[in-house]
C-alpha cells in the first residue's frame, strides 16, 4: 500500500483529483468506481473545475457507484444518485448512459444484484475505484462480519452506519435500514484503488485497517491484499500511525 500524507482536506482532495485526472487522461474511456458520503466532495470539486478550465473531458469516461440505499428512489434528496447528479454528474459532460449505480427502488434484492454484477462485468472492471472509510472500518456498504461478501449484495446497515448517516436525514427513522453494496470481492477485482481518509475520528480505525490483522471484522483490512492501493489521508487521519 502506497501512503501518501497530506496536510489536510484540500489537499488529499487535490491529490485525489490529480490521480483521478491523470487516469482521464490516460484511457479517455477509463471506468472509474465512485463513491457517495463527505470524503470524495472536495476531490469531485476539483474534477469540475478542471473540466470548467477545458483541462479535463468526461465524454467517453464511465462511472460505477459503490452503492445506494435501499428503498430510496433516485429523485429522493438523500438517494446517492441524488448525491452523485448534484456533486459531479450534473457539472461535467459525462453521458447519463455511462453512469451506473445500483437501483434502490427496486425491491427484488437478488435480482438487483445480479444485475449490477452483470452492469460491471459488462464494463469490464473498474480501472481506477474511489474509496471512502466508515468509522467501523466500512468500505462501501460492506459492515463488519464473519465472512467477506464476494459479490453485490444487499446489506443490513449497521447501528454505528445507521448514526453516522443521521446527519444527512431529519429525523432516524428516516435512516434507510437497508444497502445494495458492491461485495469485497467487486472491490478487490478493480485494477487500482485510492482509499481517501480524512480527520482525526478515523484515526484509530485507518491504524487497524492499515497495520491491523486482515479481518472481516475490520472490512477495509483486505486492502492490505491488494496489488495496488494508494491511501492519500490528512495528518489527522494518520495520527496514529507511524507511517
Ligand atoms: C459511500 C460509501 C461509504 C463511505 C463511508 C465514509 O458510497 O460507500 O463507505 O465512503 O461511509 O463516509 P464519509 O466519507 O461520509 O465519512
Amino acid at each position: 500500500m502506497k501512503i501518501y500524507r497530506t496536510a489536510d482536506y484540500q489537499e488529499m482532495s487535490r491529490t485525489a483529483a490529480m490521480i483521478l485526472a491523470a487516469q482521464i487522461r490516460l484511457k479517455p474511456d477509463c471506468v472509474l468506481g465512485l463513491a457517495t458520503g463527505s470524503t470524495p466532495v472536495g476531490a469531485y470539486e476539483e474534477l469540475i473545475r478542471q473540466y470548467r478550465a477545458g483541462y479535463l473531458d468526461f465524454s467517453q469516461v464511465r462511472a460505477a457507484n459503490l452503492d445506494e440505499y435501499r428503498g430510496l428512489t433516485r429523485d429522493n434528496d438523500q438517494s446517492y444518485y441524488y448525491f452523485m447528479q448534484q456533486n459531479l454528474f450534473k457539472h461535467v459532460n459525462i453521458r447519463p448512459e455511462n453512469t451506473f449505480i445500483p437501483d434502490g427502488s427496486r425491491q427484488d434484492s437478488d435480482e438487483e444484484c445480479a444485475r449490477y454484477e452483470a452492469v460491471l462485468s459488462q464494463l469490464g472492471g473498474v480501472d481506477l475505484q474511489i474509496l471512502g472509510l466508515g468509522h467501523n472500518g466500512h468500505i462501501g456498504f460492506n459492515e463488519p462480519a464473519d465472512t467477506f461478501a464476494k459479490v453485490t449484495h444487499c446489506v443490513d446497515l449497521t447501528r454505528s452506519t445507521i448514526e453516522a448517516n443521521r446527519r444527512f436525514f431529519e429525523k432516524e427513522e428516516d435512516v434507510p435500514r437497508q444497502a445494495y453494496s458492491m461485495g469485497i470481492g467487486t472491490i478487490m477485482r478493480a485494477k487500482k484503488i485510492l482509499l481517501l481518509v480524512s480527520g482525526s475520528e478515523k484515526a484509530a480505525i485507518l491504524r487497524e485497517v492499515v497495520a491491523g490483522p486482515v479481518t472481516p471484522r475490520v472490512p477495509a483490512s483486505i486492502l492490505q491484499f491488494h496489488p495496488d492501493v494508494t491511501l492519500i489521508a490528512d495528518e489527522a487521519a494518520l495520527s496514529r500511525l507511524n507511517a
